[in-house]
């Protein structure tokens, strides 16, 4: 055979698998809609375009997922359910016990995920014993985001008591700066009131009241503790706070608006996406008052029963490449997040990569992880929500401390 025949040859035959691949298709519905993390997943459309098969888009804006997770409801009782869903924790439960979820076992068990993919995260990715999801990360989120200028130009040190976080607020606030960059919208407030019940009680306070749900430890003088912090906080940020979105709270800090963010490590990804580095421009720390433990969530995907043959390869295909090395240190880097396999070194990770890996798996050894509240992995949706409510209503002033308690109380129990 020619050199020409050759080359027409396997032109022919890499054009007719393209059209067979072409045909192979997910639609995916996340909430990933920030400038950090539609860059994320660009690195996913990407690397699943490599492989042949094609991205539809399906994005629904909001953190915590809330909002998506009702665009998801009205498409399934629609009978039209996306073929691949960002979900965490509780929901992917919920889902599962519904049995909407395909079943990912031959592939789990052909890439050994069962040894790689740490238990916490098992412990949502599975559902009575299969595989039901297939997860791209770990965010934590017990983090402030800080502006290194602004702490150099006030002389402040990274604050490692609840005081010195306090004292460094009040330094940047006299000094005609924004203390606290925040968004006014429940998750965001129910993502820094996670942190205050965490950094007032402690891991068996916050293990109690937030996963156990015990009246006793909800409705303590502990927990009216973890409100009056969220008032401090409440006075220390901006009067436009009402409704703004996280990243454009994290914008606040990148621009030296404002000295401090308290949110989850996807703000990273804001700073990573506006060509700043950790440890210079920016630094992170965990909330005071929080050290040693690691609050976290995983985003996963879940995947839906379809019938199509075609759609069920595709799946496999997505969930394949979601848990492969060299994705997860991609999109990680991209998305402010740590992978979800214990296998990735840490060191093409930055300064607050490693450290959040090194923390997560510390805080893992010593019971010192917890799943968030606010993003789905501490109790089931419908209590979750409940407590959005209260946190929510005491932020703007509707309660004082002792009767948010006292609220949250009534609340999860009618949730339950
Ligand atoms: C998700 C993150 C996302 C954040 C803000 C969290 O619930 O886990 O992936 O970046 O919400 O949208």
């Amino acid at each position: 055979m020619t050199m020409m025949k050759k080359l027409h040859m396997s032109a022919a035959i890499l054009a007719l698998s393209t059209t067979a691949v072409a045909a192979q298709e997910v639609e995916v519905l996340h909430w990933w809609t920030s400038g950090g993390e539609a860059a994320a997943v660009g690195t996913l459309r990407d690397t699943l375009a490599a492989g042949g098969i094609g991205w539809q888009d399906m994005p629904v804006a909001g953190g915590g997922g809330s909002d998506a997770m009702t665009v998801l409801r009205a498409r399934v009782t629609a009978g039209d359910a996306p073929t691949a869903v960002q979900m965490l924790g509780f929901s992917i439960q919920d889902w599962a016990a519904e049995g909407a979820l395909a079943n990912l076992d031959a592939l789990a068990a052909e890439q050994g995920w069962n040894d790689v993919v740490p238990a916490a995260l098992q412990a949502f990715s599975t559902y009575d014993g299969h595989w039901v999801a297939a997860p791209v990360n770990v965010h934590s989120t017990n983090w402030v985001w800080a502006n290194s200028a602004l702490m150099a130009e006030l002389g402040i040190e990274q604050p490692t008591s609840w005081e010195e976080f306090v004292a460094a607020m009040e330094a940047a606030e006299a000094a005609g700066h924004v203390a606290l960059a925040h968004g006014g919208q429940a998750w965001q407030d129910a993502t820094i009131f996670n942190s205050m019940v965490m950094g007032v009680g402690g891991p068996d306070f916050y293990q109690a009241a937030m996963v156990d749900l015990d009246p006793a430890a909800l409705g303590s003088d502990t927990m009216v503790e973890a409100f009056q912090r969220m008032e401090t906080l409440r006075g220390f940020v901006d009067d436009n706070f009402s409704g703004r979105d996280w990243n454009l709270a994290t914008a606040m800090v990148i621009n030296g608006e404002a000295l401090f963010q308290i949110m989850g490590d996807w703000a990273k990804g804001e700073f990573v996406n506006a060509g700043l580095t950790a440890g210079n421009e920016f630094q992170c720390f965990r909330v005071p008052g929080t050290e040693g433990t690691v609050t976290f969530n995983s985003d996963q995907f879940a995947m839906f029963n379809v019938s199509d043959p075609a759609a069920q390869e595709a799946q496999l295909a997505m969930a394949s490449a979601v848990l492969s090395p060299e994705f997860q240190v991609a999109f990680n880097l991209v998305k402010g997040s740590v992978p979800a396999r214990t296998d990735i070194p840490s060191d093409q990770f930055d300064a607050c990569g490693q450290m959040g890996m090194a923390q997560l798996a510390e805080a893992a050894a010593n019971g010192g992880l917890f799943g968030s509240m606010a993003h789905g992995h501490a109790n089931p949706p419908a209590v979750q929500n409940a407590m959005y409510d209260v946190i929510t209503a005491h932020f703007n002033g509707e309660y004082d401390a002792a009767t948010a308690a006292a609220e949250l109380v009534t609340a999860v129990e009618i949730a339950q």
